[in-house]
């Protein structure tokens, strides 16, 4: 793994927000679990908010997921934010387990050393965040609007919730135009 590059400075958390939100929803994020063997995800869902006095990542993982059982023992996490050029990495992260597949190999990734979490980063995207897990939480079958539960969770397998405290946000000057 190689260590964060000089020009990948930290930024304030809320710097690139709006991009990120809309990358969130265009091709999806890159969550990023483990520091040995590092597994990114594509994930479509999330949310960026102030808790307890503390900046927070939330975001969504299936118990299905290889990811899964990844975060519940690391307990930290870094989102990623693909640029243009990302997009078939999205659909291999968003298809591929990494039970079969080393999906950092696979895409061509780069794992970088996180300066706070154990967890990786991808030095191909342009932002990271890095996030330390401070709650999580499940979805709960009878609170929700059952056109919800129709629409997204027919066979079950009900999201974990994670609350992840942002511990930094990093921006590589040289690629964001990418974003
Ligand atoms: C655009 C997109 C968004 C996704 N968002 C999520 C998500 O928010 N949460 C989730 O659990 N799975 C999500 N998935 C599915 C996972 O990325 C997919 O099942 C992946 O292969 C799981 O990888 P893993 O087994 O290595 O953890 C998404 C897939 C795509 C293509």
């Amino acid at each position: 793994m190689s260590g964060m590059a000089k020009d990948r400075k930290k930024i304030r958390w809320t710097e690139h927000y709006e991009r990120t939100m809309e990358i969130l929803t265009e091709r999806g994020l890159l969550l990023v679990v483990g520091g040995d063997r590092p597994n990114p995800m594509t994930i479509g869902w999330g949310a960026v908010g102030s808790i307890w006095g503390k900046p927070l990542w939330i975001v969504l993982v299936r118990p299905s997921r290889y990811t899964y059982g990844l975060i519940e023992k690391t307990g930290d996490f870094t989102v990623n934010v693909p640029g243009r050029g990302l997009e078939r990495a999205c659909a291999v992260c968003g298809s591929a387990s990494g039970r079969d597949v080393d999906k950092f190999a696979e895409c061509g990734l780069t794992a970088g050393k996180s300066a706070g979490v154990v967890s990786a980063f991808i030095e191909q995207c342009p932002i990271h965040y890095e996030c330390k897990a401070v709650h999580a939480n499940d979805i709960l079958p009878n609170r929700l609007a059952p056109e919800i539960a129709g629409a997204f969770y027919g066979s079950g397998d009900y999201h974990r919730v994670y609350f992840g405290e942002i511990l930094g946000a990093y921006a590589d000057a040289g690629r964001l135009g990418e974003l």
